[in-house]
């Protein structure tokens, strides 16, 4: 290589050096921007799309008053047959408003052996979360 082509290679390899640099630093900051995973808000009401109805009755609790094995517990019944009693359209309503059946027979047992315990409303859940746990419990 000449002089003046040396010149030349070692002002473009400059140039390269701090274009490179300019991304490092640019992506370092757009990093520190996002905020942590577990402090998106949204991230809980994400996570639920890839869940199973079996899978979304533990993250709502219901195993807490229905038991793990839904087999009941001090706290709720056992959930069994319950296609004898609920439509898909039926179950989803009773979850989103349990309060709209205590009427039936069924219901007022349900209260006598469970008096200081209501099942809780899950109107502020996804109608399609519901519906996978809906479908749950209705292919049991
Ligand atoms: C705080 C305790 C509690 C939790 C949590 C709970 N339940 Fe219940 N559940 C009850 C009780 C008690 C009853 C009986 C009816 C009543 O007294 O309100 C009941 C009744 C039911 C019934 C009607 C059973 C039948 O024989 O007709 C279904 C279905 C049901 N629960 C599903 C669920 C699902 C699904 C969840 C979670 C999304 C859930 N429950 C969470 C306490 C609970």
């Amino acid at each position: 290589m000449t002089k003046p082509q040396i010149w030349v290679a070692s002002f473009l390899m400059l140039f390269v050096i701090l274009f490179i640099l300019g991304r490092v630093t640019k992506e370092d900051e757009v990093l520190r921007k996002s905020p942590p995973s577990g402090m998106l808000g949204q991230s809980e009401q994400v996570s639920t799309e890839n869940l199973s109805g079996m899978e979304l009755m533990s993250v709502f609790g219901c195993a807490d008053c229905h038991g793990t094995d839904l087999k009941g517990t001090t706290k709720g019944p056992e959930l069994k047959n319950i296609a004898d009693h609920f439509s898909r359209q039926e179950l989803i309503n009773y979850l989103r408003n349990p309060s709209s059946f205590m009427n039936s027979e069924r219901f007022k047992k349900y209260r006598e052996q469970y008096p200081q315990m209501l099942m809780p409303s899950f109107n502020n859940k996804d109608v399609k979360d519901l519906g996978k746990i809906a479908d749950y419990l209705l292919s049991r």
